[in-house]
Formats: C-alpha cells, structure tokens, sequence
C-alpha cells in the first residue's frame, strides 16, 4: 500500500513515519511528501530519506478551490491509499475532502473534541486543565472533526509550560500515528460515515 502525507512545518510526525518504514514497521510505503510551504523543513526529511518530496506552494494560487484542485491532481498522479496529515496547517475546501473521504488520517494535538482548532497547549494551560493530549482521526469537513481513531493523554504537571506541553505531546503523537496509519493499511481500522471502527467495533 502506498501512503501521501501532507505537511507544511517540521515534519517530525513524518519522521516518525519515516523511522517506522525504515525499521520494517509501517504497513506500506510512503510514495510522495507534500508541503504547501517551500521552506518546511520535513522537505528535507523525505529528500533524505529518498522521498519525493513536492513543494506546492498555496501563495501561488488565488483561490482555496484552485489550490485544492492542484492538490488533488498532484495527490492522484501517486494513488494512494491513504493521505495523512502530519501537520498541514490549510483548511481542505468540501471537493478535496470528497474526493478522498475515508482515506484521510490528522494528526491533533489535543484530547478531541476538546481543543479543535489552533494553539491548543496555550488553551489548555489558560483553562486550568489537569489532562491533555493528542488525537489521530479521519478528516471530514468539519475542522478537526472527524472521527477519533486513537489518543494518548498526559497529566499536565505544575510547572508545564507551553513548551513542555509541545515536546511532550509531540513525543506522544509520534508513537500513535503510526500505529494509526498501520491499523488503517492493515485493514483494520476504517471511515463509517458516522464514526470509526477498528476490528468492527465501533470507536
Ligand atoms: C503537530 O503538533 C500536529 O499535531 C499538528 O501540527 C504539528 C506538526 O508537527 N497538526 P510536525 O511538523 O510533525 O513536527
């Protein structure tokens, strides 16, 4: 099976993808990164790990619909399996999210559907809250929406800052996604329309 993944930052998630194909643990094969930023360090991930790795920069489209249609093209040109998104920070237009319903995983950091949407751990921490963590779930139109596949939660301790929060929820998100995308290719874990199941139980 082949496997997209979509960032536009760091790229640490696919490097943790990347870990698991290298050491015979991922379920399929990771056939083509692509950013929407040219400067998004995860390029060089996948340029060395032996990844295509595609720069579609956004900036250079003038519409959402545009863009998305010049995603879709260059995401089917590799027919993949499944699409992950491993930090790409763009809202998906209905046609793009359509066009691959069911085979779209994100990966969020916060325990969904708490804290959808941007600077969770700063959110978190404002609120007093006494858990966090982070989320894998299939992508529909609604913004960090979608069905849960999987989390792993974390106690905030004391003296969390946002910068603790961050490393230690990307730690965790580094375990679950492949483990999520591994579920998915290995037949186990699949889009309902109203929800997730994994091995036929409802999640
Ligand atoms: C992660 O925290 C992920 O949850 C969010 O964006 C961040 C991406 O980090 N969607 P990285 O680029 O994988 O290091």
């Amino acid at each position: 099976p082949s496997i997209v993944v979509l960032i536009s930052g760091s790229g640490s998630n696919l490097q943790a993808l990347i870990d698991a194909q290298a050491h015979n643990q991922l379920s399929g094969k990771i056939v083509a990164v692509i950013s929407n930023e040219p400067d998004a360090y995860g390029l060089t991930r996948a340029h060395d790990a032996g990844i295509d790795a595609v720069v579609l920069p956004h900036r250079e489209y003038d519409s959402r619909e545009a863009y998305d249609g010049a995603l879709i093209k260059v995401i089917e040109r590799h027919q993949p399996d499944i699409i992950v998104l491993a930090g790409f920070m763009r809202i998906l237009t209905p046609r793009f999210v359509q066009r691959f319903l069911g085979k779209m995983l994100n990966i969020h950091p916060s325990l969904l559907p708490a804290y959808q949407g941007l600077n969770t751990h700063a959110r978190v921490l404002a609120d007093g809250a006494s858990e966090h963590g982070c989320s894998v779930h299939f992508v529909t139109e609604e913004l960090d929406g979608g069905p849960v596949a999987i989390q792993a939660a974390l106690k905030i301790a004391a003296d969390d800052t946002e910068a603790t929060l961050k490393e230690k929820i990307h730690a965790r998100e580094h375990l679950i996604l492949p483990i999520a995308v591994n579920w998915f290719l290995d037949g186990r874990l699949q889009y309902s329309g109203t929800g997730a199941t994994l091995d036929g139980i409802a999640l």
